[in-house]
């Protein structure tokens, strides 16, 4: 069975190197057995089996967000209002949500983890990393991986998130890197680590990171947010693949990163939740540097589902072009997975969004507006806006 999407005002095609956008006007788009048949303009279009007129909207890639800690349970509205009268954002709030996780059912879990993710297909997100990280024992971080495995394929163990109240430091690294790790490994994709002031430095990082290769992990990270400990010659080394926040970045940093393997991960929604200045996306662009933009969704430092939002940010406060944000947003995710995904090439997964509205410039212009109209995964439709 094959679909031809016509009446697309204009289509957003993302190339292969960062910031590449064609957008093709009066377009098409045919599906078959959920790839990907055609994409480009509608006069060159094959026929097909069944035609769904868009009525001039337009169309975009499905977003692939390479960082969202959606295992957790409880909320944090009244550490985020007291960073708006002045208190800054530290890594230890992240035990507050350690507590309500430990406490909640595996159905408390996988129930709000799902409400997310609904939240996530009505923003126009079609692929998603998921962390653990709320239960930093090993009881709660299996459980924690095993839902998360339920609902991607891209799950990562950040058992190194902080250390737990209650435990030895000492002894809580020696459990992320023995036996916490052999628990959950069947589950975690990728290990984690968040090296910043108040959580792990960049000689725990290099410990924890290395025993997760060893156990066939691949490693990633949460770095520079809060201070810059020097951990960026470390994740290079180590072939992470993203480098996630980097909000605090050297010249020299900036330079062993461009020509890297590592793309670095942007998060808006964190530095607008946490009061904190925006990393210059403009310079690491210009340097070279492959970027992505994902949600960061968690309770503590970016409570968002919206990838639009994430992209209206990264345009107005982070200096990234409309089209560099939505490559960063699309191919620039699955890139930070090492994934396929984030483009309507010829065989490509048939993930996409349609918005209603005239282009993709839009998510920035009209910022806060729902534009989304609806999202396929694979050629099936699993948000439509009423
Ligand atoms: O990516 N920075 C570390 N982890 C999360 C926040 C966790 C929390 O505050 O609960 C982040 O921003
Ligand atoms: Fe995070």
């Amino acid at each position: 069975m094959s679909t031809l999407y016509k009446g697309i005002s204009s289509l957003a095609l993302t190339g292969e190197s960062f910031g590449d956008v064609l957008v093709v006007e009066n377009a098409a788009l045919a599906v078959a057995d959920g790839k990907v048949l055609y994409a480009g303009p509608a006069s060159k279009a094959p026929a097909c089996d069944q035609e769904i007129d868009l009525g001039g909207r337009s169309v975009i890639p499905g977003f692939v967000d390479s960082h969202a800690h959606l295992i957790f349970a409880g909320e944090r509205s009244e550490e985020f209002a007291s960073r708006i009268t002045g208190k800054p954002y530290a890594a230890g709030g992240i035990r507050t949500t350690v507590r309500a996780t430990r406490a909640a059912s595996d159905e408390e879990l996988r129930a709000n983890a799902e409400k997310l993710i609904a939240e996530f297909y009505a923003s126009g997100i079609t692929q998603f990393e998921i962390k653990s990280g709320y239960g930093l024992d090993v009881e709660t971080e299996l459980r924690s991986l095993k839902i998360a495995a339920e609902h991607t394929q891209h799950t990562t163990f950040l058992g190194a998130h902080v250390v737990p109240e209650g435990v030895q430091r000492a002894d809580y690294i020696k459990s992320v890197t023995g036996e916490m790790l052999q628990a959950v490994r069947p589950y975690a994709k990728w290990i984690d680590v968040f090296c910043d002031q108040g959580a792990f430095s960049v000689e725990e990082t290099k410990q924890i990171l290395e025993a997760g290769i060893a156990a066939g992990l691949k490693p990633r990270l949460h770095a520079n947010q809060i201070a810059n400990l020097g951990v960026i010659p470390l994740a290079v080394e180590l072939n992470c693949a993203s480098v996630d926040h980097a909000t605090h970045l050297t010249a020299e940093d900036i330079a062993v990163l461009s020509g890297s393997n590592t793309v670095v991960t942007l998060l808006p929604g964190a530095e607008f939740s946490t009061k904190s200045p925006y990393p210059d996306a403009r310079r690491l662009a210009s340097a070279g540097i492959t970027l992505a933009i994902a949600t960061d969704c968690n309770p503590g430092s970016s409570y968002t589902t919206s990838m639009p939002f994430c992209i209206a940010v990264a345009v107005r406060e982070m200096g990234l072009t409309p089209e560099q944000a939505l490559w960063a947003a699309t191919r620039g995710g699955a890139k930070a997975l090492r994934t396929e995904g984030g483009s309507l090439e010829v065989g490509a997964s048939a993930d996409f969004v349609v918005l209603d509205a005239p282009s993709h410039v839009f998510l920035s212009y009209r910022p806060g507006v729902q534009l989304v109209s609806q999202t396929y995964i694979a050629g099936r439709r699993v948000f439509e806006r009423q």
